[in-house]
């Protein structure tokens, strides 16, 4: 069976104990971009659009968008998110929203249409340009092999597993901030440590640092100015903090100091990133709010077992509204991961016939419940029971979305 437009929020977690990190939004996202060519809407870890020859690698189709959008306006999950739109191949053009208004551009869309080029390459080139290094880039350490020759490593952010490295680890048994690549850039992420990480994390050195320097640093790193770019560069390049972090990895301590004791960060941001107006436009635009947010309160709670995290409204709403169609009852819609039904509920309202929404989720209680509250939709809609009925049984199915057919039953009409 076909459907015109394949809507989702594939669950995150590792597809078994022994997974390897695989993890089932990947394999749930390959499954419906290879089985069905239809319009799709995902939100999904950030790092599907970086897999590398293991799977598929997402940024490279050509009729994928990434959303620019700002996730932690809508919800904390403990991964970073991204929203990709895939389009159908017929189609050419693709719709752009950002600051409420809508423009088309041609497929696949150019860099510069994402972001500034010229705004990229010149923060890129800030690494090289700055005086002191705070970032510790290529400093080594004076750590000590173990009596195998290797080093001992935390990976804190994989559950504090420890491992061993043949090579010295950054900044061994040194006092420095970690920012770990996969969670949200915010204060709270934050991590003061003598513990030692992988080659891949991001560290800055803290040995000469006081406690001023150290609060200067956060208000630096996390204000507005910088959070925006972080998150820009992260929606649009995908490819976590080591190449963010980059941009600030040499800067003057003390030059910092003086500006925040002269009320000037803002002036010193400015001139550290060399922005003009329509850069500073640009990062402030898509209603990124200026003022920070304590993440912690947000943060939701969320099953390792089942990935069962629910689509807020307003953001199946802004996923809904990435779509041309005048919500006509002419289309299908499948959410092949639909727990209670958050995103087929918001289709439901916008008064889509129940013949046209398809769900399938894993667990019978999220499929009991997202039908009942379709019903209660369908009833306020006065749409007949037994048609109500009908379809629900038909459309919304306890069913494991890596292995169903997606017939639903189909061939029954034939009798
Ligand atoms: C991230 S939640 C999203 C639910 C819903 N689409 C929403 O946006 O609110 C992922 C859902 O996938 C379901 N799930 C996990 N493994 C599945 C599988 N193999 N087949 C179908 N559903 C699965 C979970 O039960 C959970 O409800």
């Amino acid at each position: 069976m076909k459907f015109d437009y394949i809507i989702g929020n594939p669950p995150y977690q590792d597809i078994s104990k022994n997974s390897k990190g695989r993890k089932l939004y990947l394999f749930i996202t390959e499954k419906m971009i290879n089985k069905f060519n239809e319009e799709m809407i995902f939100l999904t870890p950030k790092q599907i659009s970086n897999i590398k020859k293991k799977r598929f690698e997402l940024s490279k189709l050509n009729n994928v968008k990434f959303i620019d959008f700002d996730v932690d306006k809508y919800f904390n999950v403990g991964v970073e998110i991204i929203l990709f739109q895939l389009t159908n191949y017929k189609v050419d053009k693709i719709k752009i929203k950002e600051n409420n208004n809508i423009y088309y551009s041609k497929l696949p869309l150019k860099k510069d249409e994402i972001i500034p080029t010229i705004m990229f390459n010149k923060i890129k080139d800030l690494g090289s340009k700055q005086e002191d290094k705070l970032f510790i880039g290529d400093v080594t350490s004076n750590g000590n092999e173990d009596e195998n020759g290797k080093y001992k490593i935390i990976i804190n952010y994989i559950k504090n597993k420890i491992r061993y490295t043949n090579v010295k680890p950054k900044l061994y048994k040194k006092k420095k901030v970690v920012i770990h690549m996969g969670k949200v850039y915010n204060e709270n992420n934050f991590l003061i440590s003598y513990d030692d990480y992988g080659q891949y994390q991001n560290m800055i050195d803290l040995t000469n640092y006081n406690e001023d320097d150290i609060n200067n640093l956060k208000l630096f790193l996390f204000h507005p100015i910088v959070t925006n770019l972080v998150k820009k560069f992260r929606i649009f390049y995908g490819t976590g903090f080591n190449n963010i972090i980059y941009f600030f990895r040499k800067y003057n301590k003390n030059k910092l100091n003086n500006y925040i004791k002269n009320n000037k960060l803002d002036d010193f941001i400015i001139d550290y990133f060399k922005l003009n107006k329509e850069e500073l436009n640009y990062l402030f635009s898509n209603d990124i709010k200026l003022k920070s947010k304590n993440i912690k309160d947000e943060k939701k709670n969320r099953s390792k077992e089942t990935g069962e995290i629910f689509t807020p409204k307003e953001l199946v709403n802004y996923m809904l509204d990435l779509i041309e169609y005048k919500w006509d009852k002419s289309k299908t819609f499948l959410d092949p991961t639909c727990g209670n039904g958050n995103i087929l509920v918001e289709i439901a309202k916008r008064g889509e016939d129940p013949k046209n929404i398809f769900g399938v989720d894993l667990f019978e209680d999220n499929i009991i419940e997202c039908k009942n509250r379709l019903k209660k939709i369908y009833l306020e809609h006065k749409y007949d029971i037994d048609y109500i009925n009908k379809y629900l049984d038909k459309n919304i199915k306890v069913e494991n979305a890596l292995e169903f057919d997606y017939n639903f039953n189909q061939k029954l009409e034939l009798f």
